[in-house]
């Protein structure tokens, strides 16, 4: 799909006029409300023109939407059929996802996932998904549904990676430059207990804009297994980068807590998860789909 919106020029550090033509097309009338997210549908995985349209503005705007619906089954077709609507096909099968793909997040307490976050009811800090993939295998959309919500917790904070970027080149242009060379971060290998390498070392950019001119982020908050190229820059970057995710009175963050048959459907946008408590009768499972692609939006 191709990007007629001038977006690859806009992120092109020596040319500051497309950058400044984007930046204010993208604040006006930016949302600043979770609600100005929501999009009411009948059935998520059956959407009308309607609804798809009214999902379709919001991710333009703010590269994702969320929509409300009734349907609780727990049926992994759902956000099968939901992400194909929006032309999302090639799925991010990773290793611990069961079915076609779709990883059933929830507590797990006896199979191998249970040794990963995502798969416990512990907190998950700001990131976006699949950072530690192959450069050539990056996800560009990731879609959640919501079968079951904790008893207690389990919200999301979400922010939009564009607007990570603004702020960042607002504040230093060169915090960009810095975040967008070849070396900028790294995630060390990651070996099995037998001492083999599950995963090799990868190396490459926080930001990067694609061939189709659209901006893609890769970072994580965490400390441990990632380091970032050794000069100034970078590091008052990383830290600049950390302060937007964690101040309080960022208000392009939005925070909210899917329910039963509520969904978000978005780009690889930086997000987080509180920890939450299931109780005997109301225990959490999301589907979690992600893709190489990116959602059709034209
Ligand atoms: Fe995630």
């Amino acid at each position: 799909m191709k990007n007629n919106n001038n977006n690859n020029k806009a992120f092109n550090l020596k040319d500051d006029y497309f950058y400044q033509q984007w930046r204010e097309q993208k604040l006006t009338d930016y949302p600043t409300n979770i609600t100005d997210l929501l999009v009411n549908v009948n059935m998520p995985h059956k959407m009308d023109k309607d609804e798809k349209q009214q999902i379709l503005t919001r991710v333009k705007k703010a590269n994702m939407a969320i929509y409300v619906s009734d349907i609780k089954d727990s049926d992994i077709n759902i956000p099968l059929q939901t992400s194909a609507q929006f032309g999302l096909k090639n799925i991010n099968s990773n290793w611990l996802a069961q079915n076609k793909g779709v990883s059933s997040l929830q507590v797990e307490k006896n199979r191998t996932n249970q040794h990963y976050i995502p798969y416990t009811n512990k907190a998950i800090n700001w990131h976006t998904d699949g950072y530690y993939n192959a450069l050539d295998k990056q996800i560009y959309a990731l879609n959640l549904h919501c079968v079951s919500p904790a008893f207690k917790g389990g919200k999301n904070k979400l922010l939009d990676h564009e607007i990570a970027y603004i702020l960042l080149r607002d504040e230093n242009p060169d915090y960009i430059k810095a975040l967008s060379d070849k070396n900028a971060m790294t995630i060390p290998a990651r070996e099995k207990p037998n001492g083999k390498i599950a995963r090799k070392t990868i190396t490459g950019p926080v930001f990067s804009v694609n061939d189709d001119g659209f901006l893609h982020m890769r970072h994580t908050i965490r400390k441990k297994f990632i380091h970032y190229a050794d000069d100034n820059l970078t590091c008052e970057a990383v830290q600049f980068l950390n302060h937007i995710l964690q101040d309080e009175s960022n208000k392009y963050i939005f925070y909210g807590k899917l329910e039963a048959g509520m969904g978000l459907i978005s780009h690889n946008i930086l997000h987080t998860r509180d920890g939450f408590e299931d109780s005997e009768n109301q225990k959490r499972l999301i589907y979690r789909t992600r893709f190489f692609d990116r959602i059709d939006i034209f």
